[in-house]
């Protein structure tokens, strides 16, 4: 059975990148939609090179009307993905999408996690914290900042002389590797 996949995302892009590389040639899943909140964002390039519709959100529209859930029903999405998308999931989201809403965040949680944390200042965190180890978690979404069901996690060393930017690098590789296979395993599971 065919799953559709929308990835909703606020930046670079590069999980997104390496999801739709994974699911390439793929039969069974299809990545339908990208969404991003940032009429600039790179990932908005990469739906467009890869002929993939995509959708600029407002925050009214966002936060404020079903309409987003209603696309998202009559485009047959199984499965959101949110690849460093920034803003918090509302209700009518959540609760049109019972347990199909998927995260990645870039440390091990329920550390480093919440509001504002979010790519570098995760790691600065980490940093700063002379953590010996980070990595990476994959969740459901519930209503709060990186609360939701925790799916899978892997870690890695942090070398005590690493600079933030070095344990980003470390870490963005483990979520290159892995978001790909664990949401390969949610929707063929499903
Ligand atoms: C990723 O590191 C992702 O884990 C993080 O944003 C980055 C997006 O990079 N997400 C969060 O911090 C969510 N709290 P990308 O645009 O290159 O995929």
């Amino acid at each position: 059975m065919l799953r559709r996949i929308a990835i909703f995302a606020s930046g670079r892009g590069s999980n997104a990148a390496k999801i739709l590389e994974y699911f390439e040639g793929d039969s069974e899943v299809d990545v339908a939609l990208i969404v991003s909140n940032k009429n600039n964002a790179k990932v908005l390039d990469l739906a467009f090179e890869h002929k993939i519709p995509s959708r600029v959100l407002s925050k009214k529209v966002f936060y404020n009307s079903d309409a987003l859930a209603k696309h998202l029903k009559s485009q047959k999405i199984d499965l959101i993905v949110l690849a460093g998308f920034l803003w918090l999931i509302p209700p009518t989201l959540i609760e049109a999408f019972p347990d199909k809403i998927l995260n990645i965040h870039p440390a091990l949680l329920p550390k480093y996690g919440g509001k504002n944390m979010y790519g570098i200042n995760v790691h600065k965190a980490v940093r700063r914290a002379k953590e010996k180890r980070t990595g990476i978690t994959i969740h459901l979404v519930d209503e709060k900042y990186d609360t939701g069901k925790i799916l899978f996690k892997k870690s890695l060393t942090v070398k005590p002389e690493w600079t933030a930017e070095q344990i980003a690098e470390a870490v963005l590789k483990l979520e290159h590797k892995f978001y790909p296979q664990v949401i390969d395993k949610l929707l063929k599971e499903a």
